[in-house]
């Protein structure tokens, strides 16, 4: 849950205000995001890396004013499309700060990335190399680039959002050889300015060792490219991935004692091969946003399978919230409209699409007196849930409204038919 959230009256409250009254005044299903919780979460991010940058991963969640958010917090911003760059823009966020990753970035995002100078560009393959170098060269820039490591780490995570073992489409092999050939190819070209090494071995990962391994894979290439080049780089982008409690008993690493870890591995071996300490820079997007959201539905169904549970359906269901179809997220959500002293029934949240996959809480406990009306309020959905929402079914994707000291205020507006009909002839 939020930070700031809370129970008055029997009704959840986030941010100081009642969930009821976000319900009647904006309707259902809602995202709410904190603020309060959103900003604070940056600034635990930027003490714990003091010493490096953080740079919040804007697929997670972007919208115009979430980037106003990480810019006054002071953060850089990952973005991995031409989409995403332009709502940063849009406000104003420095592209200097920014960083554009992608595996298959098409000419015309690397090409709008050159032209407004985006502060880094992580390559992903020889022929972006290629690309870039071309694009340089016609713009008379000197991009900086850093290079997508695969470092061979099995991250213990859903195999859809694990990114660092040798058979999956990103970076560029450590182990067969790729990512070296990648350093001489871009030291070939001095139209590009190699500045360091990235990887991002996944995400939502609760076991630090994976970070720790990726840290010291990166560092000994650092260490290997002084010695076949004789050039220093000087940082390391060590991705994001870093996971969130979603449901009691989760574990969720401790930021403080990561961000030393990180350090002190990279610290050891540069400087035991009289490297200066590079530059750390980190990318987190769940952890800084994931909490600060939540979504309110309105219960509409309730139907009792005899003998086995209760499926009780939602105003929306798999188009605001494909992760529990998609990786069996698990999730946590309450009654939020109002006290119950019924018993327990084994419940199941689902949706209102056209399919039995479409889930939001697989297995969850509700009060037997919950009735058509009821709210319901789901726990954790600030990150890739409004970033992943679709239109299945053409469901217009609901508001997304932030609330701080007791007010709210739309920074999405919920889609109209008359979205959903645009564009079609
Ligand atoms: N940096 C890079 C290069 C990434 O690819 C990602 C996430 C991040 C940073 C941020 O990772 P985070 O700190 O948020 O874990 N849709 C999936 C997550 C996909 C993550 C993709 N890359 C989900 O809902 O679990």
């Amino acid at each position: 849950w939020p930070r700031t959230s809370g129970r008055i009256e029997g009704a959840v409250t986030i941010g100081g205000v009642d969930v009821r009254d976000l319900a009647k005044e904006y309707g259902t299903p809602l995202y709410v995001v904190d603020e309060e919780d959103f900003r604070s979460r940056c600034r635990d991010y930027r003490t714990a890396f003091h010493d490096g940058e953080v740079h919040y991963a804007g697929k997670a969640f972007l919208c115009r004013e979430v980037a106003r958010w990480i810019d006054q917090e002071g953060l850089g911003l990952d973005v991995c499309s031409a989409g995403e760059l332009a709502v940063a823009l849009s406000v104003g966020f420095p592209p200097a700060r920014m960083t554009l990753h992608g595996n298959n970035k098409s000419l015309t995002e690397l090409e709008k990335a050159v032209e407004v100078g985006v502060g880094h560009i992580v390559v992903d393959s020889y022929e972006e190399i290629a690309r870039l170098g071309y694009l340089a060269e016609r713009h008379g820039v000197r991009p900086k680039v850093m290079i997508r490591v695969t470092v061979g780490v099995e991250a213990h995570t859903h195999e859809f959002i694990a990114t660092a073992h040798d058979d999956q489409k990103f970076g560029l092999s450590l182990s067969s050889g790729a990512a070296a050939e990648a350093v001489r190819r871009i030291l070939a070209l001095p139209q590009l300015e190699l500045v360091g090494l990235h990887s991002h071995i996944g995400s939502q990962i609760t076991d630090t060792a994976g970070f720790e391994v990726a840290a010291r894979r990166l560092a000994r290439l650092l260490v290997q490219i002084k010695e076949e080049h004789g050039v220093v780089l000087p940082e390391l982008d060590l991705g994001g991935g870093y996971g969130i409690p979603y449901v009691a008993g989760d574990e969720a690493p401790d930021i403080k004692v990561i961000a030393d870890g990180l350090r002190e591995i990279v610290t050891k071996v540069c400087e035991s091969a009289g490297l200066p300490v590079p530059h750390l820079t980190v990318e987190p997007g769940r952890a800084i946003a994931g909490l600060a959201g939540i979504t309110v539905y309105e219960a509409g169904t309730v139907k009792d399978v005899e003998g086995l549970r209760t499926y009780v359906s939602v105003d929306g269901g798999m188009s605001d919230n494909i992760r529990t179809a998609l990786y069996g997220a698990d999730y946590t959500a309450v009654l939020a409209s109002r006290d119950s002293d019924a018993r327990p029934m084994l419940s199941r949240l689902v949706g209102k699409h056209c399919e039995s996959g479409d889930m939001v809480v697989r297995d969850l406990w509700l009060p037997a007196d919950l009735v058509p009306g009821d709210l319901i309020a789901v726990a954790g959905t600030g990150a890739y849930c409004r970033s992943l929402a679709n239109n299945y079914n053409y469901l217009p994707k609901p508001a997304v409204v932030a609330v701080s000291k007791g007010r709210a205020r739309v920074i999405v507006r919920r889609e109209t038919e008359e979205d959903l009909l645009r564009g079609q002839l």
